[in-house]
């Protein structure tokens, strides 16, 4: 079986996409912060009857990402990297003039370099893998500029080029940066409290990420309503 490691899996679109993921028979590991929605979430997720290695730990701790690759290699590998897990840069998010730098580095620290520390302990594993990649989540806001999405915008641009190289340094892998759009998650209530219209369920943009690993075009930069839409 495939086995995928997935970030910020307790809850929102990281859980989605673990259904989603178990569905198809893909062995998981599985990771948050907080130990008992991940521990509820593993239990779920389980009953799609593939393996399910949930870790409660931080991905900017480099001990916990090495414990992610280690169970993911007792499990056979890895086929996929999923880099979901993500930290707003203010809740709610703030105009550039009165942005908290803290958060800012908070951002970069969660988004960019907990990415890349785990793209490099695992790149031993995926380049050995028979259809190895990495599908880092990303956001509109890394490249339209929107008031307040400034900081958190720029992280996530930093992490959309970091995959744009991955894939040049890699080409034996595929590398995917994918925009599911707005979904209506804790997130997103954090970072506009007053955000309103309606939003799909994490569930329902799935396909677009079980496209990719169907298909596996090319590396780039991909948008699930966009995936969802040609599918049609
Ligand atoms: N929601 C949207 O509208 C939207 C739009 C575009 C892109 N996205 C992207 O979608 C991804 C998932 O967002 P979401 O809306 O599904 O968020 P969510 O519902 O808030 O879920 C975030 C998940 O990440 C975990 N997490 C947060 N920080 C972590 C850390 N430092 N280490 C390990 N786990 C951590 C959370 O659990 P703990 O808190 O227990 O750690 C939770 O499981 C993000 O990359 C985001 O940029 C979302």
């Amino acid at each position: 079986m495939p086995v995928a490691i997935i970030t910020g899996a307790s809850e929102g679109l990281g859980e989605a996409l673990a259904h989603g993921l178990a569905l198809r028979g893909w062995d998981l590991v599985i990771d948050a912060r907080d130990a008992v929605p991940l521990a509820e979430t593993a239990g779920l997720v389980s009953s799609h009857g593939t393996r399910v290695t949930a870790l409660p730990g931080d991905v900017t701790d480099a001990a916990h990402r090495a414990e992610l690759v280690a169970a993911a290699r007792r499990l056979g590998g890895v086929d996929l990297l999923v880099h979901n897990a993500d930290a707003l840069d203010a809740e709610p998010l703030a105009r550039l003039e009165e942005l908290p730098l803290e958060g800012l580095r908070r951002a970069l620290e969660v988004n960019v370099v907990a990415a890349l520390g785990l793209v490099q302990e695992a790149l031993p594993l995926l380049r050995t893998a028979a259809a190895g990649a990495v599908l880092v989540v990303g956001v509109d806001a890394a490249v339209a500029a929107g008031p307040r999405w400034g900081g958190y915008g720029a992280s996530k641009a930093a992490l959309d080029q970091l995959a744009a190289v991955l894939a040049v340094e890699e080409p034996g892998l595929r590398v995917w940066a994918v925009d599911p759009g707005d979904l209506p998650t804790d997130l997103y209530a954090a970072a506009v409290p007053d955000g309103d219209g309606p939003r799909p369920a994490p569930a329902g943009v799935v396909p677009a990420f079980l496209r990719l690993l169907d298909e596996r075009p090319a590396s780039g930069r991909y948008g699930a309503p966009a995936l969802l839409e040609e599918r049609r």
